[in-house]
């Protein structure tokens, strides 16, 4: 586990934590009914612990009408029961604590489902009540009323679909994402309270964090004016106003020592880096790092835009290669095009496996040796690729709202293989699961990894445990040729990746501690391969 350095306070563990993504629909399924739940992922604690993680994030698992995977929440204080129930919740939150993980659990500000309570009084109340104040409810333009309010674009990625839906009653209420999923008016202060109010649900329950979804997105112009008129600022993306709000979430995260990480996901450093001012998120994802193409120089730049961003407001870099909603790692770095980009994702784009595997063992040894905290997504220990989904199959939105352009999200899903020679690759089930798996996926499996040193469990297991070798301090570049990544951690280990084709030279060390793949006979770096060696 990553033991704190004397320097580091235990409360400070966020600043250098691996923290596992649990997608609690597919980790593991404890009544077998096709669906993971709260039971799989407390049968499993002792993998992670073995595994060697210090906190859980547990994507949405609030009762949810699964439009979005969880993202549409009905009730914040109410497990969906396809998962489980609180009390299992809170014993999962206390059993996990007792190994020394911490959970981190996830809020969905910016919408709710259209079944939750206030959704359904604003519907039942009609146009101009005060409940249709808690989200944004329009009369449409035209004569009629019969066009859009507005001209603002689906955040689902692909979507050409309009963000504004037409109810009976003539109103038309606006969702960034599905319908199902109706935006709430941030400028209203009963939106602002309750959220608050759900912050301190889950903290007294012990949870150490949230996660904050879509957390740009939550203020509008409250005139909603049309993008095409190119409004400065923006009308819904990164607007000022947020800051107060998260200053007063941070408020509440203090009384309970508990910690943000936002989804942030901005081009612009500067403001980027404004959400982890001192009095608001203590971090952010590093999307810049998960979307960048295996290319030294890319990764390189990225690294230090990073730290440059982030060294300002004394914030730590968080490094993610993967989640739930993008290409899984092995997949995405076995492409021609090895950079994620939602608008590029396609049905049928060719792999190398063999090839992306030995590139995210490289990068799983790069981000674990860099300074912050490290994401790692369920499944990404076991070297999972993407799965082809059979269309008929498909659940996720962005499928559907791309008319199919976009395969969706459902391949970096699937529920996980644990023992290879048991049914549906022992996620539990005793029936299909809720998503199809792969024929190959009992060659993942969790229970086959664990005999072979050279699996990618293994080697996740073993990098996370000699991780302290780093130390915290910060990260200085070696001289290296190029193409090859090189850099020591004060007091700390060197990390050097080679994404040359020509073997790399070590610099001198007094020990190899680890790396992805062999040395070539004369102990060189190959191709594709990383190494950590203490000085
Ligand atoms: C980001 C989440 O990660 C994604 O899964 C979801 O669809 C959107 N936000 C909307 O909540």
């Amino acid at each position: 586990m990553g033991q704190p350095t004397p320097a580091q306070k235990d409360s400070d563990w966020w600043r250098s934590a691996v923290i596992y993504q649990v997608y609690v629909r597919s980790f593991a399924d404890g009544d077998g009914d096709g669906t993971g739940d709260l039971a799989g992922v407390r049968g499993n604690l002792p993998y992670l612990a073995e595994l060697g993680v210090d906190a859980m994030w547990f994507t949405p698992w609030y009762l949810s009408p699964l439009k979005d995977g969880g993202y549409d929440v009905a009730d914040y204080r109410t497990i969906d029961p396809a998962f489980g129930t609180l009390a299992e919740a809170e014993k999962l939150i206390a059993e996990a604590r007792e190994l020394g993980i911490r959970t981190i659990v996830d809020i969905v500000p910016n919408h709710v489902s259209d079944q939750h309570p206030w959704f359904r009084s604003a519907l039942a109340a009609g146009p101009g009540s005060p409940e249709r104040e808690l989200f944004h409810f329009r009369p449409g333009r035209g004569p009629h009323g019969d066009l859009p309010p507005n001209d603002w674009p689906s955040q689902f990625a692909g979507s050409t679909e309009p963000v504004w839906t037409r109810l009976p009653d003539g109103d038309w209420y606006l969702h960034l994402f599905t319908p199902e999923q109706p935006d709430l008016n941030w400028a209203h202060p009963v939106v602002r309270q309750e959220h608050e109010d759900i912050l301190r649900f889950w903290f007294e329950r012990g949870v150490a964090g949230v996660r904050i979804d879509s957390a740009a997105l939550l203020a509008k112009d409250p005139d909603l004016p049309d993008l095409a008129t190119d409004p400065r600022p923006h009308p819904f993306v990164d607007r000022d106003e947020l800051h107060d709000v998260y200053r007063s979430w941070r408020r509440v995260a203090d009384e309970y020592d508990g910690v943000f990480v936002g989804e942030v996901w901005l081009p612009d450093a500067e403001r980027f880096a404004r959400y982890l001012r001192p009095d608001e998120l203590h971090t952010a994802f590093n999307f810049s790092f998960l979307t960048c193409p295996w290319d030294a120089g890319r990764l390189r730049d990225s690294i230090d835009t990073t730290l440059a961003e982030h060294a300002p407001v004394g914030a730590p870099a968080t490094w993610v290669l993967c989640n739930h909603d993008v290409t899984r790692t092995v997949t995405r770095y076995g492409r021609e095009d090895t950079a994620f980009d939602f608008a590029t994702k396609a049905f049928g784009t060719p792999t190398d496996l063999a090839l992306g595997t030995r590139r995210a063992r490289a990068a799983a040894l790069l981000s674990l040796a860099l300074p912050g905290a490290l994401y790692l997504y369920q499944g990404e220990e076991l070297g999972l690729p993407e799965a082809d989904i059979p269309v008929d199959r498909i659940q996720d939105p962005m499928y559907f709202r791309s008319q199919g352009a976009d395969p969706g999200r459902d391949g970096c899903r699937v529920p996980l293989p644990w023992a290879a020679g048991a049914p549906y690759a022992g996620f539990g089930a005793r029936e299909e699961p809720w998503l199809p798996q792969p024929a190959d996926w009992p060659s993942y499996a969790v229970d086959r990894q664990k005999q072979d040193p050279h699996s990618m469990l293994s080697l996740y297991r073993e990098a996370i445990a000699l991780r302290p070798e780093f130390g915290n301090g910060p990260l200085t570049w070696l001289p290296a040729p190029d193409g090859v990544l090189a850099f020591a951690r004060a007091d700390g280990a060197l990390c050097v990746v080679n994404l040359a084709a020509t073997p790399a030279v070590l610099p001198a060390h007094s020990r190899l501690l680890l790396s992805s793949g062999p040395l070539d006979d004369a102990g060189r770096l190959p191709e594709d391969t990383a190494a950590w060696l203490r000085p």
